[in-house]
């Protein structure tokens, strides 16, 4: 069965009693309960709560701007290839309750549907994100992500040849 899922701005909910989730994601619990407000504030991240049918609150992303540091690049080649505009995925966690339903992916793709519509007005070439582990990473490179050499778990993924225009 498939749920639509839908994408709200983020108004200072805090993550429902009843969310289910690992240790190894409890950053991601205490950025939405005590740091998201004033990021949101400062214009640090954009935060989406997920929903569906199914649930009020599946979990949350959070994106940001920025590109690669040069520095962490080790080549001019791997400079060239990565440091440009981009949107990083900064939290990504959806209740293990839900988990492998597809809203993960949805809402990845909810973010390139952003940087698609961004692009009228600025142009935005890589999403990114730093995974927070192994598990994380699979599942990023399922979706065409690649890691940067540098550093195996940023991960980057390629806007250009899916927003082929002229
Ligand atoms: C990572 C996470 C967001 C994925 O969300 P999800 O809703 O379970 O993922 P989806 O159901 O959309 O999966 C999309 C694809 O990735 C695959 N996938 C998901 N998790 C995977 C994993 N751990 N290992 C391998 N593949 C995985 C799915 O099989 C699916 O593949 P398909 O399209 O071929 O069927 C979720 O597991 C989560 O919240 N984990 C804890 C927090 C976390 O690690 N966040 C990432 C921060 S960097």
């Amino acid at each position: 069965m498939e749920y639509k899922i839908r994408f709200y701005p983020y108004k200072g909910e805090k993550i429902p009693p009843d969310f289910k989730y690992d240790q190894n994601s409890e950053d991601m619990i205490n950025f939405l309960n005590k740091s998201a407000k004033k990021c949101v504030r400062e214009l640090i991240s954009k935060i989406f709560i997920i929903k569906s049918d199914e649930s009020d609150f599946l979990g949350y992303i959070a994106i940001s701007l920025r590109s690669i540091e040069k520095d962490k690049l080790s080549s001019e080649k791997q400079r060239a290839l990565y440091a440009r505009p981009a949107i990083v995925i900064g939290q990504l966690i959806i209740d293990k309750k839900y988990q492998g339903r597809g809203y993960g992916k949805a809402a990845v793709n909810f973010v390139i549907a952003i940087a698609k519509f961004l692009k009228v007005y600025l142009p935005c070439r890589l999403l990114v994100v730093d995974a927070i582990n192994e598990k994380a990473k699979t599942f990023y490179e399922k979706l065409g992500f690649r890691a940067i050499p540098d550093n195996p778990l940023t991960l980057v993924l390629d806007l250009l040849p899916l927003f082929k225009t002229i």
